[in-house]
Parts: C-alpha cells; structure tokens; sequence
C-alpha cells in the first residue's frame, strides 16, 4: 500500500491547476445511460473512482473511450446488463447512480445496496422512495435494489432530508419520465447544478436547480452532447487551507471561485488573504490562522467535505474553535490522528473544541477515508519533522496526484511506493 511522506515547515508558493470536480463527474458519467448517442465528457479528473464508476459502466455495456487525458467519450447504444455488481457497487457508494438511468430509459435495474461506510451508515431510503413515487416496481431483495418500471410517471417528491445522491438520482430518472416532476427540499450543491446543466444540454427540460425546488418535464429522448465538467470546489479548498496553514502565496487556476462561498468566507475569517477572479483565486498567508468556527450544513452552508480540513487549520491556529458536523454521524476519525500529531482536540458527539497548539509534530499516521486524508496532509505540511501517512489510498479516489501538484508548490513531498 503506497504511503506519503512528509517534511512539514516549507512554505507553499506558485500555480496549481484544479481538475475537474469528482462528484459532479461521477453523476455525469451515470448520465451517458440515458442516450444511446456518444456524449463527450471534458475535465474528468483521474480518479479511482471514475474509473470504477466507468467500470460499472463498461461491464452494463456502455462503451467507454479516453480520447485524450481528462477528456472521455461515452456511448450506451447496446446495454447488454441491467446489474451493477457488489464487487463494484461496495468499492464506491455512488454506483448506486445508474438505479435511475436505467430504470428510465430501459425500464429495470438491479443495483447492489452499497451498504456502510466509514463516515457513517449513509442508507439509500430515499433514493428507493422517490423512484417509487415515480412509478417504480422497488424492492430489496438478498441485497439488491430491484427495481422495474414500464415508464416511470412524473410526481412530486419530498425527501426527509436534503441528499445531493438522492436529487440527482431523481433529475435522472424524470428526465424521461411522462410528464412533469418537482423536487421538493432538493439539494443545491454545485454539482447537482452540473449535471441538471449536462442533462439541459442533452435535451432536458429542467428548471429551478441550483433552488431547493426543481421541476422537470419528462422527454421522450435526449441526445447526445458535448459537456464539461465545473472544477472541483474540494479539492480548490483544501489547497487553500494548506497555505492557511503552511503559510506563503498561491494561484490556482481552472477554479470556480463562485460556487465556493462559505469556504472563502471562512478562510478569510482565518486571516487567509483572497484575490478572485472568474476561474482563479490568488491566495497568501502570512503569520499564524486564526480559529474559526464551523458548522457543516448543506450547500450554500459550510460543506461536510471541508469540515477535515479546516479542523486541521484550526489545530495550529490561535484560538479555540467550535465544529459542528450535522451531516454525517461519524465524521471525525481524522481526529485521533490529528491528535497523534500533537493537536489538542475534545470530542463531544458531534461536536469537536480545537484548542489551537502553537506547532504540530511529524508522526506516523493513517487515513482513514478521504477528506480525513487530506486533513492530514495538511496537519503534515505545517508540522516540523516527517510525517509518514499510510493508507492512502483513500487520498487517490479523490485528489488528481495531489502530492505532484504539491510539490510544483515548494512542500516536501513524496509517494513511497508499496
Ligand atoms: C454526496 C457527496 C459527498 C458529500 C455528501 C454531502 C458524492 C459522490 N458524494 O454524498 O462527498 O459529503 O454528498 O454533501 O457526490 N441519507 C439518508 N438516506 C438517503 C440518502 C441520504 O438517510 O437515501 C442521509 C445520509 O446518510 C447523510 C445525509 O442524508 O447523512 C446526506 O447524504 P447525501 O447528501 O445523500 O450524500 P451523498 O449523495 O451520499
């Protein structure tokens, strides 16, 4: 298993380019499903899981072709299966995503239930509720979601909470549903705008995303398109707080400053000074962060995805800091490691007090799922010594070679192959 090691204490400086959003690209990818006309898809980052989800893709029949680095064609016009197996389903959640697509436009699917993961239970009863609301024959039987449908009918659908998978397996499935169907307490995040973007521009009749109310009106057939995917906000952020943290001046390129509202207001808060433009931000740290507070909520509030990384920022900073995670249960594993590293942090269920320490110390640690990754990296970067993370693996299913880009920054950084 590959490892990083890190010597903390340089200081980060020049250009970094963001790569496309991973959880924009994974629902995007799903889409393919619903034409059987080849769709173009342009700043698909490499990750493991889009090649997973290509995966699945590919063993459905979809063919699947790299026509250059991060730009990948996709043509579904001889589905051969309508099963998505646990051997795949159980490596990445969100292959739960091709439930809609396929229901929609062949009219059966059998999907393996996801089951658990590392940041908690994270079931899948809304995503079954609102493909039954639009018609859908679902049930789970010896751990597959099986579902059936002639033609899924338009309906209204209010989920219990908000859920970025749930809306966006809902926009799939209406988009060719008989008539029309509103999305009540729909998620906002970037990413479901995206793929409410890419489905527009097959041919869908889509309004209101991006609200927390979306109607669609169903269409008979969508067609094929030409479609890039927004930057990743996450991975933007979590360059950010590296230079919070390990001090300096950075540029990234190819970002999307305004789909990043509450992560900038906090590291601005933090003493990070910011420079944007459409698809740049200039940023420089001088001195030590400021603790800052957070409460993760759903988008346009503070993402869970960050909640890691500014918790890392938060343990070298001066001050106390109060986080609150109300989206996952257990979403603080990064914590022990963190404290391992010579953070001072208190838990209490679902809340974590950050008393800020004046320097962190190299360790050996271990990621434990992918935002709880990068928080370490960052805890690294602003420790003096070597730090050694192992398991990461978790890092790799969602940052592009974040330790080459690194390094392009000035940090010693390095993978150690085994
Ligand atoms: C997506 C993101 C993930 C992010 C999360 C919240 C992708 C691939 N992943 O995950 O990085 O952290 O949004 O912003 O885009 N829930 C249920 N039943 C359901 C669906 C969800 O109880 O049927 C709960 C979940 O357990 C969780 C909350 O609702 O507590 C929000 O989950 P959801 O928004 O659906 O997250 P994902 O789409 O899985």
């Amino acid at each position: 298993m590959d490892k990083l090691r890190i010597v903390g204490g340089n200081r980060l400086s020049g250009e970094v380019s963001i790569s496309g959003a991973k959880n924009a690209a994974l629902p995007i990818l799903c889409a393919a499903l619903l034409t059987p006309d080849p769709i173009v898809l342009r700043n698909v980052p490499a990750l493991n899981d889009i090649h997973t989800t290509l995966k699945v893709l590919g063993q459905l029949g979809v063919k699947v072709q790299w026509l250059e680095p991060g730009v990948v064609q996709l043509q579904a016009n001889e589905i051969s299966s309508y099963e998505a197996p646990y051997e795949l389903v159980k490596t990445m959640r969100a292959s739960i995503l091709v439930l809609g697509p396929l229901l929609a436009r062949f009219g059966q699917a059998r999907v393996s239930l996801p089951g658990g993961c590392a940041i908690g239970q994270r079931p899948v009863d809304q995503h079954i509720k609102g493909l039954a609301a639009l018609g859908a024959d679902i049930r789970v039987e010896h751990g597959f979601v099986v579902a059936k449908a002639k033609k899924l009918q338009g309906a209204s659908i209010r989920t219990d909470m908000v859920t970025v998978g749930g809306t966006e397996q809902f926009l799939m499935s209406a988009v060719l549903a008989n008539g029309t169907t509103v999305l009540e307490n729909a998620a906002r995040e970037p990413e479901v705008v995206d793929l409410a973007e890419l489905l527009i521009s097959m041919g869908a009749s889509i309004s209101g995303h991006g609200t927390d109310r979306i109607v669609i009106n169903g269409v008979g057939q969508l067609h094929g398109t030409d479609y890039t995917v927004v930057p990743d906000r996450i991975e933007a952020g979590t360059f950010l707080c590296a230079v919070a943290a390990a001090g300096g001046e950075i540029t990234l390129r190819n970002a999307a400053p305004d789909t990043m509202g509450a992560i900038l207001d906090k590291l601005t808060e933090a003493g990070l000074q910011l420079e944007t433009g459409s698809d740049w931000i200039r940023a420089s740290m001088h001195g030590r962060p400021r603790a800052v507070g957070i409460k993760t909520f759903e988008h346009p509030g503070f993402p869970t995805d960050m909640q890691a990384q500014i918790m890392a920022l938060d343990s070298i900073a001066n001050g106390t800091s109060f986080i609150v995670e109300n989206i996952f249960e257990n979403r603080y594993m990064h914590v022990p490691e963190l404290i391992r590293m010579g953070a001072d942090i208190e838990l209490d269920g679902h809340t974590a007090v950050v008393n800020g320490v004046q320097q962190l110390f190299g360790a050996k640690v271990m990621a434990t799922d992918l935002r709880a990754s990068a928080s370490l990296v960052i805890a690294a970067l602003a420790a003096t010594g070597e730090t050694i993370i192992d398991r990461i693996y978790h890092l790799d299913r969602g940052y592009e070679r974040m330790e080459v880009k690194l390094k392009a920054l000035g940090a010693q950084i390095e993978r150690l192959r085994g």
